[in-house]
């Protein structure tokens, strides 16, 4: 999938539209929590506007609805991109309309402008064509970097492509590069974690990975609907019900493939998810009743640390208990280290998992932790996301 990049095209005196993705959680005070989406903008910020192009971005910020809520204006998120460019960024306060228009046209080469929440309007959600053309009035080029969001056809993601020429930026690129690693002609011993709450976000990417990987790592809350399916009696994990029948296809799918699959052999029990809860670590077949398995237990953890470790490519994808809580965080810390020991490529996905590896600082240690939750886990099940289908082929 070679899609055109910025790299491609000359941008020297154009103003260039860029859709990134700068939903990034905000703290009670509306200031900017996590900034990772917007560092990992700047590449293709910097490269345009050193090439003398004038820059116009755009992004969605939480889920509004299609109107104004004050509280999800891109005003902090400019203030913190302004910081990291070290220039200033003209924040406006819509993202369509003749005054924008008149702010964009008299932008000047190495200037930036940013955008209002596009989703204060009904028509980037609705892929509404007038709405398209009215973001595309603002540019000469489109780039899409906001792989965060290529799993949603949107106006800014899917519409404007149809009026400007349309390539992909540097931070597109890369997660194009790394997550298709993991599809075509992947290396081996090919190594999948999962983890995370339930089987059913995981069903799509597990039946995926199957037909590639060597072994599967199975950790967090789906564990233990993997287990009951086995027969084991899990006290009162989280478990699926309806998902039981499909656990056991998978299980016997992987069984077919040749395919390892290795779930907890002993986990952190507690009677709940708190740290003052009473808790113990018991095999996976001897959860007490009442009690809940709420992380991998140490056996487990090791047995997890061998496979990664011996791998020559790993994907890792949710994490291995309720690590926001310290006395469960031991197994995703342990599973975390593992992988960045890992000599060989490693790629970890977005969303839970890559506040988990930033929580315990080892974000510079994997060759490429993702910025799309919900987009990287639709790029494993193999389909192709509509913000990238619509940028120019090379
Ligand atoms: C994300 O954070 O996963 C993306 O920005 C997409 O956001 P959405 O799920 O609200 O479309």
């Amino acid at each position: 999938m070679e899609k055109r990049t910025v790299r491609d095209v000359d941008v020297a005196g154009r103003r260039v539209l860029v859709r990134v993705d700068f939903n990034v959680p905000l703290d009670p005070r509306g200031r900017v929590a996590d900034d990772r989406r917007i560092r990992e903008s700047l590449p293709t910020l910097r490269d345009l506007l050193e090439r003398g192009a004038a820059v116009v971005v755009m992004s969605h910020l939480g889920r509004p609805g299609g109107r104004v809520v004050e509280a999800l204006r891109m005003a902090p998120v400019g203030e913190r991109l302004a910081q990291l460019l070290g220039r200033p960024v003209h924040v406006l306060r819509d993202c369509v309309g003749p005054e924008v228009e008149a702010v964009v046209a008299r932008l000047q080469p190495g200037e930036v402008a940013l955008l209002e929440n596009l989703r204060f309007h009904p028509g980037e959600e609705a892929n509404d064509p007038e709405f398209a053309r009215a973001l595309a009035r603002l540019g000469d080029l489109y780039v899409n970097d906001a792989f965060g969001t290529a799993h949603r056809a949107h106006a800014s993601t899917v519409g404007v492509a149809a009026h400007l020429p349309a390539v992909a930026g540097l931070l597109m690129e890369k997660e194009i590069r790394y997550l298709s690693r993991l599809l075509e002609g992947p290396d081996h011993p090919f190594v999948a974690i999962l983890g995370g709450k339930k089987v059913s976000d995981k069903i799509g990417v597990l039946r995926n990975l199957l037909t590639r990987v060597d072994a599967v790592l199975v950790g967090g809350g789906m564990a233990y609907t993997f287990l009951r399916a086995q027969g084991y009696g899990v006290g009162r994990s989280v478990v699926e019900e309806d998902k039981l029948d499909l656990a056991r296809d998978l299980l016997d799918l992987a069984r077919q493939r040749g395919v390892e699959f290795v779930l907890p052999e002993d986990v952190v029990a507690a009677e709940r998810p708190t740290p003052d809860a009473p808790r113990r670590t018991v095999l996976a077949a001897e959860i007490p009743d009442g009690w809940m398995g709420l992380d991998i237990g140490p056996r487990t953890a090791r047995r997890f640390a061998e496979v990664i470790e011996g791998a020559r490519l790993v994907v890792w994808n949710g994490p291995m208990g309720v690590f926001e809580v310290e006395p469960f965080a031991a197994g995703t810390r342990a599973v975390a280290e593992a992988v960045a020991r890992c000599p060989g490529t490693t790629v970890v996905g977005g969303g839970d998992t890559a506040a988990a590896v930033e929580q315990l600082g080892l974000l510079d240690r994997f060759d490429h932790v993702s910025t799309g939750g919900g987009a990287s886990l639709e790029f494993l099940e193999g389909k192709e996301l509509p913000g990238i289908r619509v940028l120019q082929d090379r």
